[in-house]
């Protein structure tokens, strides 16, 4: 088995290649002046397997045309089995047609992946909202969640005396369950109304049982909307100190503003980001260790 990672990855793909003591090929990418996108594989890949790495995000289209070139080449370079570690995996939220005449982006994206010659897709926190992902792809795809380790990772580096664990909205109810496991504290899911790309209305008729402290869990913050106003909402409940625990910081232009209505923000590298304290690195390992 090798690794290689695109652009937006290589670093995660270095670190694995440490962790999993298996050869890291380069991979050589670049733009063109008129911003078409060039690869080149720079190692033997012929009848190997190989761990391709990339991260849909900050530029989703770029890197997305990336990891198809990258798939497409190696399946014609006569790879064996191709395995994509998608820690952030764009497109997720545009799995339905809202509106008649929208592209179902997620489909779309899906079929061009499994077309690439992808023969399995290893994602992290893949937003699940409507649709599961083994009823998108045709290919198996694995799921992994960061909440875990995020949990792991607060426990043993902060105190709280009288601790509430929020989620913004209904589909956030998973990441929370999976916090609370682990801290022995009440939870209460919010319930939002989206108005827009960066307006929501937060709201919720449940009690907060008085808490001081809160951390808000959520897959994503990308404009920060969302925990803006739920910071708004639980401060004007009386919560003092407000953590976010993220497991991708998308950070659209807007967010800086919005997250400093937070004490602190907790989130994975799966982007580059400064609140990154867990490794994506280290939740793959532990996949792939437990396959093999
Ligand atoms: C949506 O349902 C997600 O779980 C996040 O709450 C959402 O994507 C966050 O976006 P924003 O930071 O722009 O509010």
């Amino acid at each position: 088995m090798k690794i290689l990672g695109g652009s937006n990855s290589y670093y995660i793909a270095k670190q694995l290649s440490d962790l999993l003591n298996i050869k890291y090929i380069p991979v050589e990418t670049r733009k063109f002046p008129d911003g078409e996108i060039y690869v080149r594989i720079d190692g033997e890949v012929s009848k190997e397997d190989i761990i391709v790495v990339q991260s849909l995000a900050k530029h989703p289209n770029d890197s997305l045309v990336e990891l198809i070139f990258i798939c497409r080449t190696l399946k014609e370079l006569n790879a064996s089995r191709i395995y994509a570690f998608i820690p952030y995996f764009a497109y997720a939220r545009q799995d339905t047609r809202f509106k008649q005449g929208e592209a179902v982006s997620l489909d779309i994206v899906a079929n061009l992946l499994e077309w690439s010659g992808i023969d399995e897709i290893i994602t992290i926190d893949f937003h699940l909202h409507r649709r599961k992902p083994e009823e998108i792809f045709k290919i198996p795809i694995h799921n992994l969640s960061a909440m875990r380790k995020l949990s792991e990772y607060i426990l043993k580096n902060y105190r709280f005396s009288n601790l509430i664990l929020v989620g913004p909205d209904e589909e956030s109810e998973q990441w929370v369950k999976t916090f609370a496991k682990y801290f022995d504290t009440p939870y209460i899911i919010l319930e939002k109304t989206r108005l827009g790309d960066e307006n929501v209305i937060i709201k919720s008729e449940e009690e907060l049982h008085e808490a001081n402290e809160a951390i808000v869990i959520d897959d994503i913050v990308s404009t920060g909307g969302t925990l803006r106003e739920t910071a708004i909402f639980l401060r004007n409940k009386g919560i003092k100190k407000l953590y976010a625990v993220v497991t991708h910081a998308l950070l659209a232009p807007a967010s800086e503003y919005n997250l400093s209505y937070y004490n602190e923000i907790i989130s994975t590298d799966s982007i580059v980001n400064p609140y990154a304290k867990v490794k994506v690195a280290e939740i793959f390992t532990d996949f792939i260790r437990r396959r093999l």
